[in-house]
């Protein structure tokens, strides 16, 4: 095998077609949901956002998140003046969700949709996205403005390609 093949075969990035595949999937899952239904979820997650406790940032971040039994847990970030100790909104959504019994009603994987309202045209950060992926195998990621307007729609196999899961722990 020459060196170009060997290194061709070992790159790990993913092929044009699976990208075209996860589009059809978000598509498909838009539709399944229904947009109003997403923009209703964007709402609750900028009506949220009015609540987050962030002095330090002064960034607040709100999140509406539709479970497999069909409730919508709110979150919102908190922030603690050591920083490291932030709950950010996500996880917060995720964990209000388990608190009111969703794990017992849908199991592990709950997570249907979930949208944020912030001030930036950005999507969650890693550490929510590994949250995030140990109650899904995918889920619709909406990113709306502190009004609710959505900015973009995408998913959390976009959003951390190759995640590490609790399949890997055989799970
Ligand atoms: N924040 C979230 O709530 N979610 C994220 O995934 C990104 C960051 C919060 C944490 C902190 O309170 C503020 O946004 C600025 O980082
Ligand atoms: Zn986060």
């Amino acid at each position: 095998m020459t060196m170009i093949k060997l290194i061709d075969q070992l790159v790990w990035v993913p092929a044009a077609a699976e990208i075209q595949i996860e589009k059809t999937w978000i598509i498909s899952s838009i539709k399944k949901l229904g947009v109003k239904k997403i923009q209703a979820l964007a709402k609750v997650a900028s009506n949220a956002r009015r609540l987050s406790y962030s002095p330090y940032s002064g960034y607040g971040v709100g999140v509406g998140l539709l479970t497999a039994s069909g409730v919508i847990s709110k979150g919102v970030n908190a922030e603690v003046a050591s920083y490291s100790e932030t709950d950010h909104a996500e996880e917060s959504s995720i964990t209000g969700a388990i608190i009111h019994g969703e794990i017992k009603k849908s199991g592990r994987k709950f997570i249907v949709a979930i949208a944020v309202s912030h001030d930036g045209d950005t999507a969650p950060c890693g550490r929510c996205r590994q949250i995030i992926v140990e109650h899904c195998d995918n889920a619709l990621v909406i990113v709306a403005d502190p009004k609710g307007k959505i900015r973009r729609i995408t998913s959390v196999k976009i959003l951390l390609p190759y995640a590490f899961t609790p399949s890997d722990l055989g799970k």
